[in-house]
């Protein structure tokens, strides 16, 4: 199992690739960005786990080598939000990047699973695919939009407003839609543990809209330092190991992510007709597989309340989405 970070030395690749290396699955790590790799690299390789890791950066094809007989690539790499920044704001900058990364590793390894951290999420993933298209080796299984932070502070928040932070890894909330603002959407009603009926309408605002924004409390806090990075590498690492169990053959793994509607014609189809929009990603319940996305959940049963916050994320979702698949198309 060799897995690949792209942007290994930034403010989430170090913790993902420690929590990479600290995978006893993962027997290969290679780690790729344009500056410190190789010292990272080191440091991680004298940990007492299977792992070989190695650093490359990009002269003597440092991308080609990193990406050679990789089974899942992740990608962190790409600027962060500061106060006052969009995370569609990142796309001048993080679309080319995560462009000439996918280039990468449509030439060199079609057949990984590529798990999408860049921002923003919901135009990254689709010029990911876009790329692949290109290269005609695109399979919409596998490329993923990791929403798994939106998941994780769920199950936090959900946690502390039951008073319980212990809580806080058995609670499951379903996240859907995307990755930004009001396209984040928590199906609370679905929560693993319901709410205290004590809870009124406007408190629940409260926690959908903490949700939404965390990233944001996280950019506030962190004061032009950039954003989440320590929760994220958690996040990711937590999503990455799913796919790497799947992909040895567990069943019965089912996470929310961002996915190309048409990677499961039965499940994606379904999902598009309940949301009521011809949109070609959303982030569902997805179900894992030996080949990636092995079904592709729909919303289940959702009050009207949440049924509103879908609609409302949708023409968001669906301009993000255009915006990435016309880069590829048309770079300005
Ligand atoms: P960072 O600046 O700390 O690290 C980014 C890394 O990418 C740097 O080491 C940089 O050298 C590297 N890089 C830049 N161009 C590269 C290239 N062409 N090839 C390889 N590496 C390259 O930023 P960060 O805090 O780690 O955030 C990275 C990205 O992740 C941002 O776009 C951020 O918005 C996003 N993010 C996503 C989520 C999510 O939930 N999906 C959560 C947090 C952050
Ligand atoms: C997050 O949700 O923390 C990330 O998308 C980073 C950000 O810009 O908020």
């Amino acid at each position: 199992m060799k897995a690949v970070v792209l942007g290994a030395a930034g403010g989430i690749g170090q913790p993902l690739s420690l929590l990479l290396k600290a995978n006893p699955a993962v027997t290969e790590l290679a780690l790729y960005d344009i500056v410190n790799s190789p010292g990272v690299a080191v440091d991680l390789s004298h940990i007492a786990t299977p792992a070989k890791v190695e650093g490359f950066l990009p002269p003597d094809d440092g991308l080609k080598k990193a990406l050679t007989g990789a089974n899942v690539v992740v990608i962190p790499a790409g600027i962060p939000r500061k106060p006052g920044v969009t995370r569609d704001d990142l796309f001048k900058i993080n679309a080319g990047i995560v462009r000439d990364l996918a280039t990468g590793i449509a030439t060199t390894a079609p057949k990984a699973f590529v798990l999408v951290i860049s921002n923003p999420v919901n135009s990254t993933v689709p010029i990911v695919a876009e790329v692949f298209k290109k290269h005609g080796v695109f399979d919409p299984k596998r490329i993923f939009g990791v929403t798994t932070l939106d998941v994780v502070r769920a199950s936090t928040f959900v946690s502390e407003v039951l008073g319980d932070r212990s809580l806080s890894l058995s609670v499951s909330v379903p996240v859907v839609g995307g990755h930004s603002g009001v396209t984040i959407v928590p199906l609370l009603s679905q929560s693993s543990h319901p709410l205290p009926a004590s809870l009124d309408a406007a408190a629940v605002d409260v926690l959908i809209n903490r949700i939404q924004f965390g990233g944001d409390e996280v950019v506030k806090a962190k004061d032009g330092a950039g954003s989440a990075t320590l929760s994220m590498a958690y996040a990711g690492a937590e999503f990455a190991g799913k796919v790497i169990r799947a992909v040895n053959g567990e069943k019965g793994i089912v996470t929310p992510t961002f996915v190309n509607l048409a990677s499961d014609k039965t499940g994606g189809e379904a999902l598009r007709k309940e949301i009521g929009e011809d949109l070609d990603y959303f982030s569902a319940p997805v179900e894992l597989g030996v080949d990636g996305v092995t079904k592709i959940h729909g919303l289940g049963k959702i009050t009207p309340a949440e049924k509103a916050l879908v609609d409302a994320a949708l023409p968001e979702l669906s301009a993000n989405i255009a915006k990435g698949v016309a880069f590829v198309e048309a770079p300005k």
